[in-house]
């Protein structure tokens, strides 16, 4: 690579020494940072502040902008302002490092942390709502809103909702979240504010200048700055250039002499890299940021456009739109419906840095990129200024002639936006499969001269533009030919207008978009929608219904349960924050990423396949061990024991790397081990596996089916195959008066766990350390002895804290270790694995997917009468851990079913393994007291009558109510036990607790608080320690939400123990002195006299509860807006059997995240997979959609089941962690109840119909089965 110095040709690049910098400077969190040519241009913010910065807080898993896991603030000068400066937030697994030159970066350790007791309000609200649970996701949350804040805009509760559109939390539910930053609102909800538990109770934090009150951030202003005048050109050697200029002069002179080879990359927010990720690598970076001139703006008036420079942002662009719209209305009113609409592109910190130009370049490379903001400009009739390189010159073009220009040399400038004529009429649509952070199946805008006098007579040819549809088709030609002179108010028209549209709209048809019939309708449904809007009050209300989208109220929520002091288990039972809540509000909580590099510490990186079912050629790593960095390649040949990472997960070998057979897509070879992670990733994506004897992959259940690949599954608790049978099926079912029979399938679901699979392992003296995100210690340990050949006391697990899992990595999660291990043994130096999301989400098995076929019997009454199932669950490749066995028992729900017949079936795939994820799923109908409750506080019957009378009234929009109760079976498997240590230290009476469980989404603040009350001192006297081998010795798998039952049952046994050894000393001091001893004065004593004040538990199996039932109840409200099939929860209550909860606020937070990660399964969690390869397409966030914080219930109320004391439970407790999920399948029977209301009123069909689940909002639409023939009436 040359120097700029060195291109060929143009005076214009010899720019002088003196006006060039050969490094660049930041400040993060009051350090000034410079960064000379020693990183490649490429190098994100976010690894510059994890790994050169040291600043662990801020965390990252998909580097794509889509998880808002990385953010951090930014304050930046103000272009438009000159000498003034902005602050945002930003993605700093986004932003390019040379790319914030003279930026001051805040990341969450600025902000407060618990050594400087500074915390700052957002954090302590984050704390006070109990907002955290595995707490990855935590800081993120709170610099988005942070970022809010120090932009200069009140933070309102509405901005609250908006600003975490990018946010994902997998934990919580999001309610708490939410909550906590809208008690900080200027128009905070009183009872939010009186709700706040202060931080300071917990940990004395003190302002440092406002003495004896908490801190509002104002100790942590940042005083540091970098000037930042002269223009950069760094060459960092072979890894790339850099340039910034500060002139349009000198943006062409480098672009002219770039040679035909050189790929470059304007870089301005470096956002595209999320949407396409394999564009690049660049050898020329050009960041424009310092051209003042690209960010103009200017409002415009009646006769005057708007523009745009193009390095403006979608955030500031939205803002100039709205002020053009509100000063001249006439004219620009539009630009405010275009504002409304680019809200809703990408994401808050997205649009922060992410420029408009940028996304149309996008378009420019991209043709079938359904960019919103193309479209948009398109309908508004916006006009492009270009720069060329070769002459220095500019032209202008519109935005039809952009698509098609030749851009190799030039640049976008800015646009115009030229005023509206009088009477015109203006609207788009994007419809998602998910409320916000999505791109769209299909977006749409229409713009059309309307006479309203006239008949709304279309008075010149109308502008219909679609996205999504196929890479060459944008306008409805056709369509906008038919309607010059029509009247819309004119039935036939609309019913012509839909037919033309129909005809020209041809979908293209690709495995990871949505069909192209429902992307066809969608069009039509949308040219009618607007048509409807535009006519308005001239149609009828019910018809009326048509135009709206669906608007989402302001979300809010009510928690209810025992407040009641039950002084005799205090502080059991109190709604007390997570323990570890302080240090995850802070970046301080370590997850196993955030340990600092040992000096000899290598990275591995995961060589995954592209193809399943097929023979492995030949692997060749020769390009990638040429790379500078990379240590070594380790594959199947390495491996010294079995090349297998199940021991106790399974009967069935789960090979680490391929040997000969690839079994499916995504299956690792080996790994890249390299010097550092960068290096590691980029050369493992440089092996090449070739493949030979391809057989076309079996993914689906009905593929196997047919293939044959099925197997009798086996009953768990009866150990028997086949049939588990209850009373006379064959025989009911000949003389019941209903039957029903089909099938219902359930789709996967990844666990989305925000901490990715990760691993360290270190040799030893005695063999090795390994540092892993397992949910289960032993089997980690039994593993890496298994892979390694080794004994297993040669090797130490420990496990700090999880990043989430949900069942993730029981078993998946020792790919990873093991395949660290083998590195590590053959390097002999540690080595570090981890993953990113896209491999993540590639290489580990999901959630079984099901599909069962079931025949029903009923009476007139609609009481079951029989049922025969027959089960299929999709095991992947090998079945290790089929589900199937256990819903064979619990399959009957509340629901009593006097003839039941259910064959639960395995069928294999060319998939990874699938594994355990939140509940298997059992979906069917509570103690008595329960429903009853819940339709009192759900106002089930008034809100039923008025449901009915809105789907009356509305024959576009409808509403569904649903209630559903059920009950989850806990079965406590003999092999189901923790070893657990507790240990009062002799010097000052502190305990500490070890147990064999995992995670941190509260196992440890109960068994705290249990250990508290047992021995009876303050909670904060106790620290749980990290999970080991050593002491948590053979200790089973944390899932279930079981791992907090025992673990706490397990320490309860300890302590009482304990504290009985202590009691007896503390009788005879009494007996001596007359007078009680202080805690300190008894365990002194204790020690003096030689008592062990260390005491361990194995909960055995012979004292669990052997099972128990917890009940449950949900009912939901929703709206679906028929036209689109998008939809919108509008309420759910639930009620919740937690026995007597160990802790309320951690039960309400363990049922609000399992609720909503059942609606991401049932709702918006859709995979798709190559058909050919059989490779997941879903495979990162602009791919896969979890549920986000404006996807919850609009309200949403929980109530733990009062007066529900739990005999056999730990201190009267039951677990609550999965029950809940299952209650989310009444977002299922809701949706049945709108769809039904509009196939009766507009069929007159309501007849059964299959909803197989994730009932995306396609399938929402396609079941409502809407003829625009038929259907698009104006009456
Ligand atoms: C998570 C996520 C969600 C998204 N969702 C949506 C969505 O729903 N709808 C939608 O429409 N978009 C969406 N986007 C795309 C987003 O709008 C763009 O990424 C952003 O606008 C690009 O701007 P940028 O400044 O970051 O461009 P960059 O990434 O810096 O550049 C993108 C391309 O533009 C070129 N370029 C930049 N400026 C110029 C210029 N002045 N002249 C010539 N070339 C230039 C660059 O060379 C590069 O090729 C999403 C993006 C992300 C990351
Ligand atoms: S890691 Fe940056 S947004 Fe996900
Ligand atoms: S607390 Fe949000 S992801 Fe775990």
């Amino acid at each position: 690579m040359e120097s700029p110095l060195e291109h060929d040709g143009g005076e214009e690049n010899n720019v002088p020494d003196t006006l060039q910098q050969q490094s660049i400077s930041l400040v993060i969190n009051d350090h000034i940072y410079t960064v000379g040519s020693n990183i490649p241009p490429w190098t994100r913010l976010v690894d510059f502040i994890r790994e050169q910065a040291r600043l662990p807080g801020t965390k990252v898993l998909c580097r794509e902008g889509g998880c808002g896991l990385c953010t951090v603030v930014a304050t930046v000068p103000d272009h438009e302002k000159p000498g003034q400066e902005k602050t945002f937030s930003v993605h700093a697994c986004q932003a390019l490092v040379y790319a914030c030159a003279g930026w001051r970066v805040e990341t969450i350790e600025q902000l407060g942390t618990r050594f400087d007791s500074s915390y700052h309000p957002l954090q302590r609200a984050l704390h006070g709502f109990y907002g955290t649970q595995c707490g990855f996701c935590s800081p993120g949350m709170i610099m988005t809103i942070y970022g809010q804040l120090k932009s200069g805009h009140p933070i309102t509760s509405a901005k609250v909702e908006e600003s975490l559109d990018g946010n994902i939390c997998r934990c919580t539910g999001y309610r708490p979240i939410l909550d906590a930053f809208k008690s900080q609102s200027v128009d905070a909800d009183e009872q939010l504010k009186c709700r706040l538990v202060d931080i300071e109770e917990v940990y004395k934090g003190h302002c440092k200048k406002k003495k004896g009150s908490g801190c509002g951030g104002c100790c942590k202003d940042m005083k540091k700055d970098v000037a930042l005048t002269r223009e950069q050109t760094i060459s960092t050697t072979e890894m790339g250039q850099w340039y910034r200029p500060t002139s349009l002069i000198r943006v062409y002179s480098i672009l002219k002499n770039l040679r035909t080879k050189e790929k470059f990359h304007i870089a301005v927010g470096n956002t595209g890299q999320g949407v396409f990720k394999d564009d690049g690598p660049y050898s020329v970076y050009i960041s424009t940021v310092g051209i003042k001139d690209l960010y103009s703006t200017r409002v415009g008036s009646t006769s005057a456009p708007v523009v745009l420079g193009a390095n403006v942002s979608l955030t500031r662009a939205i803002e100039v739109f709205r002020d053009a719209a509100l000063e001249s209305p006439g004219a620009f009113a539009h630009l405010d419906i275009i504002a409304k609409h680019w809200q809703f592109v990408a994401n808050v910190s997205v649009r922060n840095i992410g420029s408009w130009a940028g996304n149309l370049m996008m378009k420019h490379s991209h043709r079938g990129f359904q960019s919103d903001i193309y479209l948009t400009l398109l309908a508004a009739g916006a006009e492009l200024t270009l720069g060329h390189a070769a002459d220095a010159s500019t032209s202008h073009i519109n935005l039809e002639q952009f698509l098609v220009a030749d851009m190799s040399r030039s640049i976008i400038l800015s646009v115009s936006l030229p005023p509206a004529l009088p009477n015109t009429k203006f609207r788009t649509f994007k419809i998602t499969p998910r409320a916000v952070n999505a791109h769209a199946y299909v977006n749409a805008c229409f713009r059309m001269e309307v006479d309203i006098e006239n008949d709304y007579e279309v008075t010149s040819r109308p502008t219909i533009l679609f996205g999504g549809i196929n890479p060459s088709f944008i306008h409805a030609a056709n369509t906008e030919e038919f309607l010059i002179g029509r009247k819309l108010n004119d039935n036939a028209t609309i019913v012509e207008a839909a037919k033309i549209l129909g005809s020209e709209v041809k979908p293209d048809n690709h495995p990871q978009d949505a069909s192209p019939k429902y992307r066809a309708q969608l069009a039509q449904a949308l040219l009618f929608k607007t048509v409807i809007g535009f006519l308005d009050k001239v149609v009828g209300v019910r018809v009326r219904s048509a135009g709206p989208v669906i608007d989402r109220p302001l979300s809010s929520g009510k928690q209810s349960f025992d407040m009641k002091k039950e002084e005799e288990v205090w502080p059991v039972g109190e709604p007390l924050p997570k323990l570890e809540s302080a240090a995850q509000i802070s970046g301080e909580a370590t997850y196993l990423d955030d340990v600092p590099y040992l000096p000899n510490e290598l990275h591995a990186a995961l060589v995954l396949t592209t193809q399943a079912n097929a023979k492995i050629k030949f692997v060749d790593a020769t390009e990638a061990l040429k790379m500078n960095g990379v240590v070594n390649f380790v594959d199947a040949s390495d491996i010294p024991g079995q090349n297998s990472f199940v021991v106790e997960a399974g009967p069935y070998p789960d090979p680490v790397f391929v040997e000969e057979r690839c079994l499916y897509a995504g299956q690792p070879v080996g790994v890249v081990v390299a010097e550092d992670r960068n290096a590691a990733i980029c050369a493992a994506k440089l092996v090449k596996v070739e493949y030979e004897d391809i057989q076309r992959p079996v993914l689906t259940i009905k593929e196997a089916i047919k293939a044959g690949r099925v197997k009798v599954g086996q009953n768990v608790e009866s150990f028997r195959a086949g049939t588990s049978s209850q009373g006379d099926v064959e025989g009911t079912m000949k003389t019941v008066p209903h039957k029903v029979s089909g099938e219902l399938s359930q789709g996967t679901q990844y666990h989305f766990h925000m901490e990715a699979l990760a691993a360290r392992v270190i040799p030893t003296e005695e063999g090795y350390d390994v540092f892993s995100t397992s949910q289960w210690i032993t089997e980690t340990q039994s593993a890496t002895a298994q892979v390694l050949n080794i004994p297993a006391n040669s090797i130490n697990v420990s496990v700090r804290r999880l990043g989430g899992a949900f069942g993730s990595k029981i078993s998946r999660q020792n790919l990873v270790s093991t395949a660290a291990a083998v590195a590590a043994r053959k390097l002999q130096r540690p080595v570090r694995l981890v993953v990113d999301l896209n491999t993540n989400m590639t290489c580990a098995g999901w959630r079984e997917p099901y599909c069962s076929k079931y025949e029903v019997g009923f009476d007139d009454a609609g009481k079951l009468l029989a049922l025969k199932v027959e089960l299929y669950s999709d095991v992947g490749h090998v079945p290790n851990e089929p589900s199937v066995g256990i819903l064979v028992n619990v399959l009957q729900n509340v629901y009593y079913i006097p003839n039941l017949d259910v064959t639960p079936h395995i069928v294999t795939t060319d998939t990874a393994a699938n594994t355990w994820c939140r509940s298997p799923v059992e979906r069917n109908v509570v103690k008595d007291d329960i429903i009853p409750l819940l339709k009192v506080k759900a106002a089930y019957r008034e809100r039923m009558i008025e449901v009915e009378q809105y789907n009356q009234d509305n024959r576009w929009k409808k509403r569904g109510l649903s209630i559903m109760p059920a009950r989850y079976t806990y079965v406590y498997l003999p092999e189901w036990a923790f070893r657990v240590q507790v240990t009062i230290y002799q010097h000052d009476g502190t305990v500490a607790v070890s147990h064999g469980g995992v995670m941190g989404q509260g196992i440890n603040t109960k068994v705290a608080q249990v250990a508290a009350y047992v021995l009876g001192v303050p909670l904060n006297q106790v620290k749980i320690k990290a999970t080991e081998t050593m002491i948590g010795a053979n200790s089973y798998v944390t899932g279930a939400f079981l791992g907090s039952d025992l673990c706490a049952h397990g320490v309860k046994v300890a302590c009482t123990a304990l504290h009985q050894r202590l009691e007896e000393v503390k009788t005879r001091m009494k007996a001596k002195t007359r007078k009680e001893p202080t805690w300190q004065e008894l365990v002194k004593k204790c020690h003096s006299d030689h008592v062990d004040l260390t005491e361990h538990y194995w909960t055995a199996a012979k004292e669990h509860p052997q099972s128990y039932e917890v009940w449950s109840a949900c009912c939901l409200e929703i709206e679906v807006d028929i036209l689109t099939g998008m939809y919108m929860i509008r309420r759910a209550d639930i009620i919740q059997d937690c026995g007597r909860s160990m802790n309320p606020f951690l039960d309400v937070g363990q049922v609000e995240g399992a609720f909503l990660m059942g609606i991401g399964l049932f709702t918006t969690e859709l995979v798709k997979y190559d058909p050919a390869t059989g490779q997941k397409l879903s495979n990162g966030t602009w791919e896969y959609k979890p549920p986000t914080a404006l996807d919850i219930p609009a309200d949403l109320r929980v109530t733990l089941l009062p007066n529900a004391m739990h005999p056999k439970g730990v201190l009267g407790s039951k677990a609550t962690g999965e029950p809940p999920f299952c209650l989310a399948y009444s977002v299922v029977t809701g949706l049945r109840h709108a769809i039904t209301a509009f196939r009766t009123d507009e069929n007159g069909d309501d007849s059964w119909f299959e909803m197989d689940v994730p009932l995306t909002v396609e399938k929402v639409h396609q079941l409502c089965g809407i003829n625009p023939d038929h259907h698009f009436k104006l009456e």
